[in-house]
């Protein structure tokens, strides 16, 4: 059993992607050819903003939406201590301090009563995380943002697609829902192509334009810099495959949801099932349960041949190359606890019901 079935998709859309990157060696425009621009235009009017620009993967997004910010030494961001490192790394390399914020016990995600208390005169922006593919409370951080004149990132690297609708019924998109929005196509990712790519999301003209040139070398047109930008341009190929993947997105959103609603109807008396905010469309990047003892249930489950991941085993605050914040693990303590606990179980559109059932069953037992 895989954890993340790929071949299963490949199988389902390999013509069109086939037809679409044979169409790209037809024309050969391999560096930010027609494709990269049609993507852009589909991803922007998925998530409903007005400008798209395509990346070469979510970490180098993140990178460019601070440095479009203007974010650097003596500027502090708000994020999680509980995520995929690259969130508060992005944040050091632009030479600016990652100050960390805990989860909430339920969604994993930021816990938006405790923002305000770590805003200081120095602090430039938040960066909520969508983890495992649900949104955070975007309203309030928005609220919040606004309040001390903060831009908001949302790192959507692993919720492409979610949504949440707002108290006066408004619906927002993941990657759509704040000042910036980022994305990661990373193959395992909800919209994943079958190499790295990001891409980044905004209303904003001024930023868009920012991120047009921070991608290609500062460089609005040709022979022409006008900053320090760097290479981070989607591929072709990659936004071809991409643009195949996405005739399939929805029907694969619903997909994950009906697996991830029937592990939670059969688990539920079991263990701790994953919590879905009332407002929210999951996509289900992990689908994550806790346990007192994750590793005597993750031993068990490999002794029957079934894949378990931990999404994250060590919290960002106790990786050695932060140690210069002089946080103490215990100062999170629902992001230390959900490292601990967390494991999250095999999810793909299209893993079979027998490994579903198979899955179920033994986690029953143990
Ligand atoms: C929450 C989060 N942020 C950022 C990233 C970085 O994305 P990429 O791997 O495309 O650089 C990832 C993906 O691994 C992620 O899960």
């Amino acid at each position: 059993m895989q954890f993340i079935n790929l071949q299963a998709q490949y199988q389902l859309i390999s013509e069109s992607v086939k037809k679409r990157i044979e169409n790209v060696l037809n024309h050969g425009q391999y560096i930010l050819g027609p494709e990269v621009t049609e993507l852009e235009t589909k991803l922007a009017a998925y998530a409903g903003t007005r400008f798209c620009v395509s990346t070469g993967s979510g970490t180098v997004s993140l990178e460019m939406a601070l440095r479009a910010l203007g974010i650097g030494p003596g500027d502090e961001v708000i994020t999680v201590p509980y995520s995929f490192f690259a969130t508060a790394e992005v944040v050091a390399i632009v030479g600016a301090k990652p100050v960390f914020v805990d989860i909430r016990p339920d969604t994993f995600c930021i816990n938006e009563a405790l923002i305000e208390q770590a805003v200081t005169p120095r602090t430039k922006a938040i960066i909520p995380v969508s983890l495992y593919g649900q949104m955070p409370d975007m309203e309030k951080i928005n609220a919040i943002a606004a309040k001390h004149g903060l831009a908001v990132i949302e790192d959507g690297a692993q919720s492409f697609g979610a949504q949440q609708r707002t108290a006066d019924g408004k619906q927002l998109h993941s990657c759509g829902a704040s000042l910036i929005g980022s994305t990661s196509f990373y193959p395992a990712k909800p919209l994943g192509g079958y190499g790295e790519g990001g891409a980044l999301f905004t209303n904003d003209e001024a930023l868009y334009k920012k991120f047009i040139m921070l991608r290609n070398h500062g460089s609005p047109k040709r022979d022409e810099h006008l900053m320090l930008g760097m290479n981070a341009r989607l591929d072709s190929i990659q936004a071809a495959i991409l643009l195949a993947k996405m005739e399939v997105f929805e029907d694969e959103i619903q997909k994950r949801n009906q697996i991830a609603d029937r592990y939670s109807n059969d688990l539920m008396n079991a263990c701790v099932t994953p919590y879905v905010s009332p407002n929210n469309l999951h996509v289900y990047a992990q689908y994550t349960l806790r346990f007192e003892d994750r590793g005597k249930v993750q031993t068990a489950l490999a002794a029957q041949g079934i894949p378990s991941v931990t999404h994250y085993s060590r919290c960002i605050h106790e990786q050695p190359i932060f140690a210069n914040l002089g946080y103490a693990p215990e100062d999170f303590p629902e992001a230390l606890k959900a490292s601990r606990q967390v494991l999250c179980l095999p999810m793909s559109p299209y893993l079979p019901a027998e490994d579903q059932e198979k899955i179920i069953r033994a986690i029953q037992q143990i």
